[in-house]
């Protein structure tokens, strides 16, 4: 597969690292390719550009970008590049005000998900949401004792959310859909959730798993 990172974060070179390993190929966005350099130098398959010529790349697209600019980026990568193709969004809505006894403050409510926003200001993208409420180191094929964790998703086009399902079987998770695009507002905040461990323990490399019945 060919897809577009747009972002030169520690998530978007996580997922980077993911695709190249397991054969896809890559072109990470950025408004500077420089920072990118060591990196695409240590990752065959990987290529840095501007985010217009990433999202043109990819025919999938996947959002690693701060929250507050996620609507800029998406701009500068271009709608165009962007109609019928599958966006991971792994982006947060995470406020500048600090966080409260370790817990993030959103820029949204939980009445209207940042992807909420995403989908209406790029109706022909098919945007999903996945890999926000993991640490970055383990994203790939993390191993847990109790077994794969779950990677909550939600979107409105199913063909996209196929794509991201086949995405989150190679990358060591299993998925719950939780639905369309308002889900957003629920799997948004388990970033809060997840974050909390990490500030007040100083433990990042949890993952979240649903347990069913049967
Ligand atoms: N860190 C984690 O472990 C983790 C885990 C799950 C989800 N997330 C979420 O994933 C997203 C990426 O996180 P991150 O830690 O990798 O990186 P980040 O520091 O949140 O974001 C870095 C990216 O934001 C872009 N950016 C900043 N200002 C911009 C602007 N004005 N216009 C366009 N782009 C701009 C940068 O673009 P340039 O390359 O052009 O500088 C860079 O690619 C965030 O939304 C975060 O909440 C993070």
């Amino acid at each position: 597969m060919k897809v577009g990172i747009l972002g030169s974060g520690d998530v978007a070179k996580a997922l980077s690292g993911g695709f190249v390993k397991h054969g896809h190929q890559v072109v990470l966005g950025t408004r500077d390719t420089g920072k990118l350099k060591d990196f695409v130098a240590q990752h065959k398959g990987a290529q840095a550009a501007s985010f217009a010529d990433a999202a043109k790349f990819g025919e999938v697209v996947v959002l690693a970008v701060k929250g507050s600019v996620a609507v800029d980026a998406l701009k500068a990568a271009g709608a165009g590049n962007l109609t019928g193709k599958p966006v991971i969004d792994a982006t947060n809505p995470i406020a500048e005000a600090p966080p409260v006894n370790g817990v993030l403050r959103f820029f949204t409510s939980l009445d209207q998900s940042l992807m909420e926003r995403l989908q209406a200001a790029f109706p022909d993208a098919h945007f999903v949401k996945a890999y926000n409420s993991v640490g970055n180191t383990r994203m790939i094929n993390p191993e847990y004792k109790s077994g794969r964790p779950t990677m909550f998703i939600c979107g409105n086009d199913d063909k996209a959310k196929a794509v991201v399902r086949q995405i989150n079987d190679q990358f060591g998770w299993e998925t719950a859909d939780m639905g369309k695009v308002e889900a957003a507002r629920a799997i948004e905040p388990l970033c809060m959730l997840w974050c909390i461990l990490g500030f007040t323990k100083n433990e990042w490399t949890h993952a979240f798993k649903l347990l069913h019945k049967e």
